[in-house]
């Protein structure tokens, strides 16, 4: 039996358990995944008690995913350009790495599970938090045209960009983009506490050619309110993406291929997202 957990605060609404049990059955592996909500400030006490106890692996939910990063012995060069860890594996000599496989998980779902082509598009990414600057570098490996970040506090947009040297890549404050994008995902985090101010965006950025995705799952955003308010082609929000994440971490532990897309599917008849439109 493998042991693999989560660890987060808030960690109870966590699907991964859901996730990796479905990857497991499909596999033919025996694995136990729990939920573990570890006190802030104690990421490091709780993981060494995991792994020191014979633990597979973990997954890294808010706010650890820097905790993370500096925990683990070695790092994966996406994990290195992330700047955060979602995902420790044991690695042969026994030293623990930190992967992040956030950024394969949202490219997979984008090309795979919607079939939206990244290559020679133009991609406005809205925010310039860890969600953003954890995909950009498989974004990049995908051949889009350019690459926009775009934030509120444009400096923080400036700094991210000018991070990965590569000219495909530029940044904007929020309130001077123009003209439209094929595709436009949002890292922001508008609309998830109570207190904060709505996002404005201008209708301009999206054309009926549009492709919007929005990072986060469960819960209508301002960004999935204006993207709807406006005539675009598709529409999706993130659980394919926490799938995918998961199916690649999975992977790692345990060098087997699964279906992302199969689990993706029982998934949302379980729940009742809004999942992706056209
Ligand atoms: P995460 O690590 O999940 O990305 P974060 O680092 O707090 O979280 O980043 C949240 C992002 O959402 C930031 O880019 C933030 O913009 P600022 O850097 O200007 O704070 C963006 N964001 C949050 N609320 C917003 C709002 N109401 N309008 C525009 N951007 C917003």
């Amino acid at each position: 039996m493998h042991r693999l957990a989560v660890f987060g605060n808030p960690v109870a609404h966590s699907l991964s358990p859901q996730i990796h049990q479905m990857f497991a059955v499909e596999a033919g592996i025996d694995v136990a995944y729990e939920k573990v909500l570890v006190p802030l400030g104690e990421f490091r006490a709780v993981a060494d008690d995991f792994f020191n106890r014979g633990g597979t692996g973990i997954n890294i939910t808010v706010p650890f995913k820097r905790d993370a990063f500096s925990f683990v012995d070695l790092l994966a060069d996406g994990a290195r350009d992330a700047g955060a860890v979602n995902t420790i594996l044991r690695s042969p000599n026994g030293l623990l790495k930190g992967e992040n496989t956030d950024g394969v998980g949202l490219v997979s779902d984008l090309q795979d599970n919607l079939g939206w082509t990244l290559a020679g598009k133009s991609i406005l990414l809205l925010g310039a938090g860890g969600a953003v600057q954890g995909v950009i570098r498989d974004i990049l490996h995908a051949g889009p045209k350019s690459i926009t970040v775009a934030n509120r506090t444009a400096s923080k947009a400036q700094e991210l960009a000018e991070r990965f040297k590569d000219n495909r890549i530029s940044s904007s404050p929020l309130n001077e983009l123009l003209g439209a994008y094929d595709i436009v995902i949002s890292g922001s985090s508008a609309g998830l506490s109570k207190n904060s101010q709505p996002l404005s965006l201008s209708s301009t950025l999206l054309g009926s050619y549009t492709c919007c995705y929005d990072m986060i799952y469960g819960k209508t955003t301002p960004f999935q309110d204006w993207s709807s308010s406006l005539p675009t082609a598709q529409r999706a929000d993130g659980l394919g993406m926490l799938v995918e994440q998961a199916a690649r971490a999975f992977e790692l532990w345990f060098d087997v291929e699964v279906d992302g897309e199969s689990v993706l599917e029982r998934l949302r008849k379980r729940l009742k997202f809004l999942g992706s439109e056209s």
